[in-house]
């Protein structure tokens, strides 16, 4: 049986000026996996989730969700059919617990919320989720913890309870690791694969570190000025000479298949992001 298309981009495009941003992407996402969508800077990663997402219209093409044509819908309609997105850590309420800021989450997509009569029952709902959501993250032993107390990557451990307790079907995470200390990446990189391993959702990630993109990946695709030069497993894209063209050819020197550098680098240092070989700046 084949396996359903939770979401579809066919032929989506989006121009700034004269810049083809996203130059008719077409991806199909199959329920319960995890794609992550990989190219060098200003390859239009960023552009086509928020095309997804609603935050842009696309110049032309449709986006589906479970086969509805979402094109064009406000943002907050979108995150309501359940394709939700993770935002940075402005969106915290730094004085209220971690508690609080992931049970705000959600109130704010409960049903219930006008209903008054109801309100402990569903307050008790929330909490639950809430709970739920912070376990998910590792977070829960630091419920009663203001969120500015937090570390940086427990911030974003935070930002992906929340954007749990919103009960998405597709979460989209874009570069979910940027910013974070070596020694914060596991940690979340342990959250992503947990969200993975309960089937319950789907996972659409940006994410740059190659060894962590080969290892989490159910499949990948890769864009390049716009456009999909690749699509397929790890060990496809890995293979692939366009892919290799698009990401070789730099004074860099890193392969693929991890930090590892053709001209002896530094195997304990940090491999860089995709290389901009190939960034329109
Ligand atoms: N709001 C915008 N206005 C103008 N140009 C933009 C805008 N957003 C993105 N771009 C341009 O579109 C291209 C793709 O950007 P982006 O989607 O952010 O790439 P990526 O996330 O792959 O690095 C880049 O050349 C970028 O400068
Ligand atoms: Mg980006």
């Amino acid at each position: 049986m084949e396996p359903e298309i939770i979401l579809e981009t066919v032929d989506v495009a989006k121009s700034f000026g004269g810049l083809a941003a996203n130059a008719g992407i077409s991806i199909k996402v199959p329920a319960r996996t995890l794609r992550t969508v990989i190219g060098p800077n200003g390859a239009g990663k960023t552009t086509l989730f928020n095309l997804i997402s609603g935050i842009y219209k696309p110049t032309a093409g449709r986006i589906l969700f479970r086969g509805e044509d979402i094109t064009g819908l406000p943002p907050h309609r979108i995150a309501r059919k359940g394709i939700g997105r993770s935002f940075q850590i402005t969106n915290l309420f730094p004085e209220l617990t971690v508690l609080e800021n992931v049970r705000l989450a959600a109130q704010a997509r409960g049903r219930h919320s006008w209903h008054l009569w109801r309100s402990a029952e569903a307050l008790r709902e929330y909490a639950e989720k809430a709970e739920e959501a912070l376990r998910t993250v590792g977070l829960l032993h630091r419920a009663r913890a203001l969120a500015r107390e937090l570390a940086h990557g427990e911030k974003r451990k935070l930002e992906i309870a929340i954007l749990l307790a919103t009960d998405p079907v597709v979460m989209l995470l874009d570069e979910p690791t940027a910013g974070m200390s070596r020694e914060e990446v596991p940690g979340i990189i342990e959250v992503i694969e947990r969200i993975k391993a309960q089937r319950s959702r789907t996972i659409l990630m940006v994410e740059h570190k190659m060894d962590i993109v080969l290892g989490i990946s159910d499949a990948i695709t890769v864009l390049a000025q716009g456009e999909v030069i690749a699509e397929g497993t790890p060990a496809e894209i890995v293979a692939n000479e366009a892919v290799q063209a698009a990401y070789l050819g730099t004074t860099h020197g890193y392969t693929l298949a991890g930090s590892r550098g053709r001209q002896g680098a530094d195997p304990g240092r940090e491999a860089p992001d995709i290389p901009a070989a190939q960034a329109r700046s």
